[in-house]
C-alpha cells in the first residue's frame, strides 16, 4: 500500500546558497575515534596512508568533507597542543578529559601535524576547538603561530618546519572554548563572554580579520545563554574581540536501542530530531534581535543521535560508540534537508562524530572497516553542496506528539547547480510507501533522473564487521513521463539528480 503526495518546487523563492559547510564533521580524541578508528600508525598491518586507515580516509574522500573539527569537544579543555609535536616516541602519555569515564591514555600519537597530513588527504578545511579553560589565552595565540606563519619567520614557525612542515596549515576556523556551560568550566553566559574576550582578543592581535573565531554557544535550546551573550556583543561590539560565529550543541538523544526499538520509538526518535528545526530557528531569532545583518554566523558543531553505551562493535570498549540503523541514516537525512532549507540561518555545521562514536559515519577497529548508513546518506546527498536552495512545500500527512510541533511524514529539500536539480526526499513513514509526484514552479523539471535510494526491510538494519554492505544504497535511471513521480519506500530515502 503506499499513499499518493505531493512536492512542489518553487524554483522562484530561495533562501540562498546551501554551503558546504554545512556537510561538516567532528573528530575527538575520545574512546575510539582516532585510536584503532582514524589512527592505526605507519607500522600498523592495517593498510595506512601515514598512519591512517587507508580504507577510511579513501572512502571520506569521496563525499569531499568540507570541514573538520578537532581536537574536541570536552577534551580540548584539558588538551595542550605542544603534547602533540616532536618525534612521536618523545611524546608524553596522558590522562586525558575522558580519563575518568574510560581510563584510557592519550598517547599523543596524532597531534598537530597528523590532524593536519588527514584534512590535506581528504581535502576538509581544519576546524581547530582551542582549550579555554585550563590553558592561557598566549599558550592558544602560540598554538595559532605554530599553524600559520610563513615559513621560517618566527621561533614558532621554524620549530613547525623542523617537525616536518615549513609551508603554514592556514587554519582559519578557531573554536575557543567548547561546553563552557558544562565540561568546559560550568560558566555561566556572562563568564563565558568574559573568558572569549580576553581570548580571542589576545588571538586576534596576531593577524588581525584573518581568523574565524567561534564562540560556545548553548546547550541544546537554551535560547536565555544565545540572549545574554548577544546583548553583551550589541553593547559593545567586541571591536578587538571579532565573532564569526556562536556555536549550539544539539543531541536528539535515544528512544530504546539503536537496533532494538519499537515503531513508537522510531516515531519518537524523529520527533526528536526534528527539534533542530526550533533549535536553529530559536537561537536565530534571539541572535537577530541583537544581529539582524547576520554578521555572528550559527554553527551547530555537534549534533546527531545519541544512544546508550555499548552497541558498537568494541562492545562498549570505546566510549559512547554506538551502531546506526535506518533510524539514525532517517535522522541524519532529516537533519541536512533541514540545513539546506535553513542555509540563510545556519553557518557551519558538524557531526558527531566520524568514528567509533556517536552518530558516526565509520565503525573500525584492527582490520575491519565499515560505512554506516550514516556515511551513505552524506554520500546521497552530495550534490546540494554549493547548489542554489529551492523552495519546497508538501502536502504529507503531518503526525502529532504531545510535546512536539507537528512532524510531516516526508522531509525534502531541493537546489540547482550546474544546470541540474538535486532533490532529496525522507519518507518518516515506516509503514507505508509514498508516490510522490512533483511539480515545479517558475522552471520545467528535465525528464530524465537519477534516483538513488536507501533502505531495508528491516529499519533495526545496520551495517558490521560480518555483514558490512546490509544497508547501502541502489542506484536507478528514471524517464519521467507525462509526470514526474517517484516511489519513495516507506522508512526510505531518496536523492535524485534532475538534468
Ligand atoms: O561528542 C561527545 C561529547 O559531547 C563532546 O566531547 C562534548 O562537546 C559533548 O558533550
Amino acid at each position: 500500500m503506499s499513499r499518493q503526495t505531493e512536492v512542489v518546487l518553487n524554483f522562484k523563492k530561495s533562501k540562498g546558497i546551501i554551503d558546504p559547510k554545512l556537510y561538516g564533521h567532528f573528530s575527538e580524541h575520545i574512546g575510539g575515534v582516532f585510536y584503532d578508528g582514524l589512527w592505526v600508525g605507519e607500522d600498523s598491518k592495517v593498510p595506512n596512508i601515514r598512519g591512517f586507515r587507508k580504507a577510511l580516509v579513501e572512502s571520506f574522500q569521496k563525499i569531499a568533507p568540507p570541514v573538520l573539527r578537532w581536537p574536541g569537544g570536552c577534551f580540548a579543555e584539558t588538551y595542550d597542543w605542544r603534547d602533540g609535536i616532536g618525534p612521536r616516541e618523545q611524546r608524553p602519555l596522558r590522562a586525558n578529559w575522558w580519563y575518568s569515564h574510560d581510563h584510557r591514555l592519550e598517547p599523543n600519537a596524532v597531534g598537530t601535524h597528523e590532524f593536519m597530513d588527514f584534512c590535506r588527504m581528504v581535502g576538509a578545511e581544519p576546524y581547530v576547538a582551542a582549550n579555554m579553560t585550563s590553558l592561557t589565552p598566549l599558550d592558544i595565540r602560540n598554538w595559532m603561530e605554530y599553524c600559520n606563519f610563513p615559513a621560517g619567520s618566527t621561533t614558532l614557525a621554524k620549530q613547525r618546519g623542523e617537525n616536518g612542515d615549513p609551508e603554514p596549515f592556514n587554519v582559519k576556523y578557531w573554536g575557543i572554548g567548547n561546553e563552557n556551560w558544562g565540561g568546559g568550566g560550568q560558566m555561566t553566559p556572562e563568564e563565558n563572554i568574559w573568558e572569549f574576550k580576553r581570548y580571542s582578543t589576545i588571538c586576534n592581535s596576531l593577524d588581525k580579520g584573518q581568523y574565524h573565531f567561534i564562540m560556545c554557544g548553548a546547550n541544546g535550546h537554551d535560547v536565555e545563554w544565545t540572549r545574554r551573550i548577544m546583548k553583551e556583543w550589541a553593547s559593545s561590539r567586541w571591536h578587538e574581540a571579532p565573532v564569526w560565529g556562536m556555536s549550539v550543541h544539539y543531541y536528539c538523544g535515544t528512544a530504546g536501542w539503536p537496533q532494538d526499538f519499537t515503531e513508537d520509538q522510531w516515531y519518537q526518535q524523529l520527533f526528536q530530531a526534528d527539534f533542530m528545526r526550533r533549535i536553529v530557528d530559536d537561537h536565530r531569532a534571539a541572535m537577530d534581535e541583537f544581529d539582524p545583518e547576520r554578521k555572528i554566523k550559527l554553527v551547530v558543531d555537534e549534533w546527531g543521535c545519541w544512544h546508550k553505551d555499548g552497541s558498537g562493535p568494541s562492545k562498549g570498549y570505546n566510549l559512547f560508540e554506538q551502531q546506526s540503523s535506518m533510524r539514525d541514516a532517517m535522522v541524519a537525512a532529516m537533519t541536512l534537508n533541514l540545513f539546506n532549507n535553513r542555509c540563510d540561518v545556519v553557518g557551519m555545521a558538524n557531526v558527531a562524530q566520524l568514528c567509533n562514536n556517536l552518530h558516526s559515519l565509520y565503525l573500525a577497529g584492527g582490520e575491519h572497516f565499515v560505512e554506516t548508513p550514516n556515511y551513505h546518506v552524506f554520500d546521497m546527498f552530495q550534490g546540494h553542496k554549493g547548489g542554489r536552495q529551492i523552495d519546497t512545500s508538501t502536502d504529507a500527512l503531518y503526525l502529532e506528539r504531545e510535546g512536539f510541533a507537528p512532524l510531516q511524514t516526508l522531509s525534502v529539500s531541493a537546489s540547482e547547480k550546474d544546470g541540474a536539480v538535486t532533490l532529496t526526499i525522507a519518507n518518516l513513514d515506516m509503514s507505508q510507501a509514498q508516490e510522490v509526484k512533483l511539480i515545479p514552479v517558475g522552471k520545467k523539471l528535465g525528464n530524465k533522473a537519477e534516483m538513488i535510494t536507501l533502505r531495508h526491510d528491516d529499519v533495526h538494519a545496520c551495517n558490521t564487521f560480518e555483514e558490512p554492505f546490509a544497508v547501502v544504497p541502489s542506484r536507478t535511471e528514471i524517464a519521467f513521463e507525462k509526470e514526474a513521480c517517484v516511489t519513495v519506500p516507506a522508512a526510505g530515502i531518496a536523492a535524485l539528480r534532475i538534468r
